[in-house]
């Protein structure tokens, strides 16, 4: 059952749900008419930090093209974020006014926050360089429909695996197919975060290997899963000016890909992929694109609870509205997350809040962004043990 969840994480859903969205999504690309009025009288709230063509346009285009309304902002300084105003107040504004909110933001987590506040379903629509679980239901519809299975694939991810948070959320999504194996094509600065290896890759004993040069991997895949990279998310620009030109996807290196090999992209595209490439057959960055409205159509009915014959059609609204979560406002006097990317690092009202970390004695992981946390040598802050912080014990509500 979908109605009334937050999607803030790719395994926030089932396989089975994301199952629900796509066929979904495959009925209303063959008839998109026939949804034109699924949505009459409900409102999307966009609530952009940060700056996005496709996810905004295509989250308005699939509210609009079912009927409802959108309001919200692209930019912060036209909210009052400006004025200081945190994510959870803003979220609880928000709510009064729009049926359904998504939400872009710079800092890792802030999202997860908004939905801890929210009488309304959240979307996740890009965390910082965390995830972005709905690029990644459009990743997977492009898959769908273009290699018939999600299943005993040979994935390349290549580019920047650092702070690309599409390649996160896909791998995290991937990786629940069976046969799937991955390899991550980076620089070494650039690699993947430690927690897509340790606690998806290595805890479910799902194949991968790491590689520099793409040259040297790409006959063996079946998907080539291109990323720019992220220039606004390093923390000085000689380091970006050195790696910005890592990967160059050109026709020359096709020639040793398969011939039914496919090549996707979220978009956009920088200097990573040579224009010649659009002419390919393989190349499906584009249809990806079209692909990312049918599927957040699919979405936004699924978690407004619409049921789409009109024999069902679920009239009480209330169900959908829940109550916000409450959450007691503790000091965070235990442990503090110390990424400077967290949302937590620059809200000081956020419960603080980890999980265990896979295998490692002494580690946990912000609950917030999974960032690592070394627990203190003979016990933590103010006495708390590993068990008292784990899997948010010290949040009251959650
Ligand atoms: C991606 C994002 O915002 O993370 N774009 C998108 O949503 N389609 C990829 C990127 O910006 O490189």
């Amino acid at each position: 059952m979908l109605k009334g969840k937050h999607l803030i994480d790719p395994m926030d859903f089932s396989v089975e749900e994301f199952d629900k969205i796509f066929e979904l999504a495959d009925q209303i690309v063959s008839n998109p008419g026939a949804f034109s009025h699924v949505c009459e009288g409900k409102l999307l709230a966009t609530l952009f930090y940060e700056p996005s063509t496709r996810t905004r346009f295509s989250f308005e285009a699939a509210m609009l093209r079912l009927g409802g309304k959108v309001l919200g902002f692209s930019e912060p300084n036209s909210s009052s974020a400006a004025k200081g105003e945190s994510v959870a107040d803003t979220i609880r504004t928000v709510a009064c006014y729009s049926d359904i909110a998504v939400i872009r933001h710079p800092m890792e987590g802030a999202p997860k926050v908004a939905s801890m506040y929210s009488s309304i379903p959240v979307i996740n629509a890009g965390d910082g360089g965390h995830q972005h679980p709905t690029q990644t239901l459009t990743d997977l519809l492009t898959i769908k429909n273009l290699k018939k299975s999600f299943e005993n694939h040979t994935i390349g991810l290549c580019g920047d695996l650092k702070f690309g948070r599409t390649t996160h959320s896909l791998v995290k999504a991937l990786s629940r197919y069976k046969g799937n194996k991955f390899i991550l094509i980076s620089p070494e600065e650039l690699r993947i975060p430690d927690y897509i290896k340790k606690e998806i890759l290595e805890k479910h004993n799902i194949e991968f290997e790491e590689a520099e040069r793409l040259e040297d991997v790409i006959d063996k895949l079946d998907i080539l899963y291109m990323t720019r990279v992220q220039r606004e998310r390093f923390a000085n620009v000689e380091d970006y000016l050195r790696l910005k030109d890592s990967y160059i996807l050109d026709s020359d290196k096709l020639k040793s890909a398969k011939k039914d090999m496919i090549i996707l992209h979220p978009l956009p595209r920088v200097n990573e992929i040579a224009y010649e490439v659009d002419e390919d057959v393989r190349a499906h960055y584009f249809d990806q694109a079209k692909y990312g409205m049918f599927v957040r159509m699919a979405l936004i009915v699924n978690l407004l609870g619409l049921n789409l014959s009109e024999a069902a059609f679920d009239k009480d609204e209330d169900t959908v509205k829940r109550t916000g979560t409450k959450i007691k406002a503790i000091k965070n006097e235990f442990r503090k997350c110390n990424n400077l990317k967290c949302i937590t690092s620059i809200e000081e009202n956020i419960p603080q809040s980890f999980y265990t970390s896979n295998g490692e004695k002494n580690t946990c992981r912000c609950s917030y962004c999974d960032h690592e946390y070394k627990i203190q040598a003979g016990g933590d802050f103010n006495g708390a043990t590993n068990k008292e912080c784990e899997n948010n014990r010290l949040i009251s509500g959650f």
